[in-house]
């Protein structure tokens, strides 16, 4: 049976197997650069992207399950951020991309996705989250550089950037 995804506003169909892992597909399908092989166990958040905005482990999802459910991955977090503000326009990076950038929080970069991916979740939830809110969020995305106070950083930034945009 033919796959068909849904992947940052475009249905995509899948010629892969549908025990495919969800990451092997946009990588090696979509050629999306945003998602990132890390550990393949879903133990350190490289691979993440958002699932009708709940962040999901794309390397232990077979893309015969994801369904009808909507993947906005690092490049589609823009836009859907343009979505949830209503906003005319995208911007050309999430704000928390842009605190990412501002604050120097990549080393390496290899955590880089699934830190956006899992911040902007909870940005979208909780616009201010606390620390503390943001330390527990945050939580089982591994980065192998130590950059956590700058991760922290951007997402406070990110969270200010936010409030002022009403
Ligand atoms: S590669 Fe998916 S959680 Fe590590
Ligand atoms: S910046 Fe290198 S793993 Fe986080």
């Amino acid at each position: 049976m033919a796959i068909n995804i849904k992947v940052n506003g475009h249905d995509w169909p899948v010629s892969a197997d549908p025990d495919t892992p969800l990451l092997y597909v946009l990588l090696n399908e979509l050629e999306l650069k945003g998602p990132r092989f890390g550990c393949g166990l879903a133990q350190c958040g490289s691979c993440s992207v958002l699932a009708d905005g709940v962040e999901i482990r794309s390397c232990q999802t077979p893309v015969g399950e994801v369904g009808n459910r909507k993947i906005t991955t690092l490049e589609g977090l823009p836009e859907l951020y343009a979505q949830q503000k209503k906003l005319a326009k995208a911007p050309e990076l999430h704000p928390l991309s842009q605190a990412f950038l501002d604050q120097q929080a990549m080393h390496c970069g290899y955590c880089y996705n699934g830190q956006t991916i899992k911040g902007a979740e909870l940005l979208a939830k909780n616009p201010k989250p606390t620390e503390a809110q943001i330390r527990e969020h945050m939580n089982g995305h591994l980065c192998r550089c130590g950059t956590y106070p700058r991760i922290m950083k951007s997402i406070q930034a990110a969270a200010e950037t936010i409030a002022k945009e009403g």
